[in-house]
């Protein structure tokens, strides 16, 4: 019996896949987000052969992500999903925040279909634009009745939303999952995978404050050689609820800086750490003085830890 889900939801939010340059050799002076969604399907020979609904949801180049885009993107795939003929859905995003928003929309709608974002390292009006490849490759994969979970598409591999980082500044393969490696690879349109696609309990649209301004402030801060107190006690001050820290080496916080969070903690604000290393995860055994998010990357943890306070309130 053929599948019902014969439609592909396609909802953009900027970024350089959607970025022109004044001449096709400039990969760098470019506007991210200047085309709209439409545009960017334009550009493909062909699609999946299902019926593609269309969303220009933002225009951001995704340095600017905020709270605000972030709860509208969650509503519509949420609304999206839960409608039967629809079998997967593609969020095009910039590079530079993709792995946050991944994580964001894994933990919270964890869905039982395909959720794929994807981007480009150049934009749509250069000589090596990639955008219309991995847009092509991400329709393949939300078309895939087999796919589920959040997915993240660029350069022909499939990663899942937690594995996912941005690892070099410029390169078209500028994505990486490190260790866990890619849960598949796209080859001319076809899917050859490696391993499970990604699942989890999703916390659910009723777990986020629907006025995104009361979303938790959750900060970062780094450790590192000559690392002062004074930042942390002015966040403190401030009014930051959390932070979570990006170690050295195994989660290790320099003595000064150590100080402060526990200063911190006892006004209240909730404390966790992750390494600053770009690769491998956090080994338990040692006595850390925090919570350990094992294996998320410092930005994605700022996102957990956000979802965390807002479970709790
Ligand atoms: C952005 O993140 O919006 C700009 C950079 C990129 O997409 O590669």
């Amino acid at each position: 019996m053929p599948s019902p889900r014969r439609t592909l939801v396609v909802l953009a939010t900027g970024g350089t896949i959607a970025g022109r340059a004044a001449n096709a050799h400039d990969n760098v002076g470019y506007r991210a987000a200047a085309l709209g969604v439409d545009e960017l399907l334009h550009a493909l020979p062909g699609g999946p052969g299902l019926t593609l609904e269309t969303e220009d949801l933002a225009r951001l180049d995704s340095k600017d992500m905020d709270h605000a885009t972030w709860l509208c993107l969650v509503q519509r795939l949420a609304h999206h999903l839960a409608r039967a003929q629809v079998q997967g859905a593609v969020v095009t995003h910039g590079t530079d925040t993709l792995e946050e928003t991944a994580w964001l929309l894994h933990r919270v709608l964890a869905p039982r279909k395909p959720v794929v974002l994807t981007a480009a390292m150049r934009p749509a009006s250069s000589l090596q634009a990639d955008g219309p490849q991995n847009l092509a490759d991400a329709l393949a994969v939300a078309a895939a009745v087999e796919a589920r979970g959040v997915l993240v598409v660029l350069a022909g591999q499939v990663f899942g939303a937690g594995d996912a980082r941005k690892r070099h500044s410029w390169r078209l393969d500028a994505f990486t999952a490190g260790d866990a490696g890619a849960i598949a690879a796209i080859e001319q349109g076809a899917l050859r995978r490696f391993r499970e696609w990604p699942s989890a309990e999703p916390i659910g649209l009723d777990g986020l404050p629907a006025d995104s301004s009361a979303w938790p402030w959750v900060e970062i801060v780094t450790s590192h050689a000559g690392a002062r107190g004074a930042g942390v006690d002015a966040l403190v001050h401030a009014g930051v609820r959390g932070l979570v820290v990006a170690g050295t080496g195994n989660a290790t916080v320099h003595v000064d800086l150590a100080q402060a969070l526990q200063r911190a903690q006892a006004a209240g604000v909730v404390v966790r750490l992750v390494t600053r290393c770009a690769a491998g995860p956090v080994l338990a055994g040692r006595d850390h003085r925090w919570p350990v998010y094992a294996a998320l990357s410092a930005p994605q943890a700022r996102v957990e830890l956000m979802l965390e306070l807002m479970q709790e309130s």
